[in-house]
């Protein structure tokens, strides 16, 4: 079997061809290593997939749809899953056309050359952060998601859209999934957990937001990620949208106390008012993704902490 994943130097496609590979599958691969985080960390994480002689790398943007459509000439696959984009909520606020470009006219060249090559199914990644402000939890696919409160949330909905209209047209199957705070082992900087090991690594004080209270996220293991996306390739539904979280959300201070504890080091705490975009909790409703896919989140914040501290000393060489 053959399968594209896309942003494959990124922390959840890496991660997800990694395991692809350790089973057989022939791994094609596209990023273009954009400066959004550092840059090492992705060559690094794509050095590792070079290692197999089953993955091939593209490095080119999907907004380029020439080079794009090459790369839909040279292979034919079995399987896709589009997890390329720009992420991040905050960093939306002030770059709005990074998001314009990858997100929106990325996903149209991916589900366009995925309908034209007759593939049938297409997987591709959404956001918890769909949900907006909502004070309604656990947050459920059935909710009506409207109002997205950062321009990258709203890319994320308007894939939904696109996805459905190509079901509703083409009869492409689409399958997307709304990933919960995903965190782990060659994760990514920008994000909470990793940006306060290495803050706390380097003795700087962390950013905590709306001065540390009522913030909750729904952290999701890396692991547990990828064993519901591979569930969500193995599916033959038509047009779904699944929830890929933990199911029950932990307290950023909580959070906290667990990296000091693993980390063996105190933080320094920068107490700070909430930040635009933001929203005080995530929780999902992990109901549809159990019944449908089988998707069962194992992985508890203190397990996954600690393999994730493990991984990080490792990787920046901390005693
Ligand atoms: N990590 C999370 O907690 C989380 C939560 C919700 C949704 N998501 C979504 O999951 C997907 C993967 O996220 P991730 O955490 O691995 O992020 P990531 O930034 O580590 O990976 C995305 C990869 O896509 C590449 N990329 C970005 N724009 C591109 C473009 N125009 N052309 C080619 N490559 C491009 C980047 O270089 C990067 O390597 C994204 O779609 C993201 O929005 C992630």
């Amino acid at each position: 079997m053959k399968i594209l994943i896309t942003g494959t130097a990124g922390f959840i496609g890496f991660s997800l061809a990694k395991v692809l590979l350790n089973d057989g599958w022939e791994v094609v691969g596209i990023d273009n290593f954009n400066d959004y985080y550092d840059v090492k960390l992705k060559e690094d994480r794509n050095k590792i997939l070079e290692e197999n002689k089953n993955f091939k790398l593209y490095r080119l943007d999907i907004s380029n749809l020439e080079e794009l459509k090459k790369v839909f000439k040279e292979n034919k696959f079995d399987k896709v899953c589009h997890l390329a984009a720009q992420a991040g909520v905050r960093y939306s606020i002030d770059n709005p056309y990074v998001y314009a470009d990858a997100n929106l006219v990325g996903f149209v060249n991916m589900i366009n050359l995925v309908k034209d090559a007759g593939i049938k199914q297409f997987v591709y990644a959404s956001s918890s952060s769909v949900y907006g402000d909502t004070s309604k939890v656990p947050f459920n696919e059935k909710e009506d998601v409207s109002k997205p409160i950062s321009l990258y949330a709203t890319t994320k909905k308007a894939n939904e859209l696109i996805a459905y209209t190509y079901h509703h047209l083409f009869g492409l199957k689409t399958i997307g999934l709304r990933f919960f705070t995903v965190y782990g082992p060659w994760g990514r900087p920008d994000m909470a957990i990793f940006k306060f090991a290495q803050q706390m690594s380097k003795g700087e004080e962390i950013p905590v937001y709306n001065y540390g209270k009522d913030m909750k996220r729904d952290f999701t293991y890396i692991d547990d990620i990828v064993d519901g996306i591979i569930k969500a390739i193995d599916c033959d539904y038509d047009n779904e949208v699944f929830n890929l979280g933990k199911g029950d959300p932990d307290e950023l201070g909580e959070m906290i106390n667990i990296i000091e504890k693993h980390m063996g080091m105190k933080a320094k705490k920068d107490l700070l008012p909430m930040q635009k975009g933001d929203v005080l909790i995530t929780y999902s409703d992990t109901y549809k993704a159990k019944k449908m896919l089988g998707y069962n989140p194992k992985i508890t914040l203190n397990e996954g902490i600690e393999k994730f501290v493990e991984w990080f000393k490792q990787y920046y060489n901390i005693k």
